[in-house]
């Protein structure tokens, strides 16, 4: 039996060597916010942390995986979506199906511990994730809106119809500079 540290927890599991550790998240232990998109390390939807590090658990053997080396997964950033992103994503109502923004979220969460405040280049550089629904503008002003200490104000959209809430992006430069 080997073990897993996942969520602050030493966890079992049985698997053959080279089992992407993203299977066993999902169906031993029962993890399954985290997404299984392209299973080619390309869209980022499979997202986890390791030590911090953002990593796609759809090409990590979980045999490679030490039980010291700590593994985060979307269910472990908070128990009840308090996290500082999480709250941004829901205020700015980033998702559309949702189905890649576990691992956008993750992500994120990564880009903005390293870089509290990050700039356009560094979240394009950070965010690689790819979202079918085109979510992208709104995950941008979600990072913004988090390094603004979760400032977001209200706006028209495009099309003068309905409201949306966007980071504010002027408190966001305030902060920067
Ligand atoms: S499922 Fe892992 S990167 Fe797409
Ligand atoms: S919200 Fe649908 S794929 Fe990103």
């Amino acid at each position: 039996m080997a073990k897993l540290n996942v969520n602050g927890k030493v966890q079992d599991y049985q698997a053959d060597d080279g089992t992407p550790l993203l299977w066993v998240l999902r169906e031993q232990l029962g993890l399954t916010g985290t997404k299984y998109g392209c299973g080619i390390a390309q869209c980022g939807a499979c997202t986890v942390h390791i030590d911090g590090v953002p990593t796609r658990s759809c090409v990590m053997p979980a045999s490679a995986i030490k039980p010291t080396q700590k593994i985060t997964t979307i269910e472990g950033l908070s128990k009840d979506g308090s996290h500082p992103v999480q709250k941004a994503w829901v205020a700015l109502d980033v998702p559309q199906c949702g189905f890649c923004q576990s691992g956008m979220i993750m992500a994120a969460t990564a880009l903005l511990k390293a870089k509290p405040n990050p700039t356009d280049k560094e979240i394009d550089e950070a965010m690689t994730n790819i979202c079918r629904c085109g979510t992208y503008n709104r995950v941008r002003a979600a990072i913004k809106s988090v390094a603004a200490g979760g400032k977001t104000k209200k706006a028209q959209n495009d099309n003068g119809g309905g409201i949306i809430h966007v980071a504010d992006l002027a408190e966001t430069e305030r902060s920067a500079s």
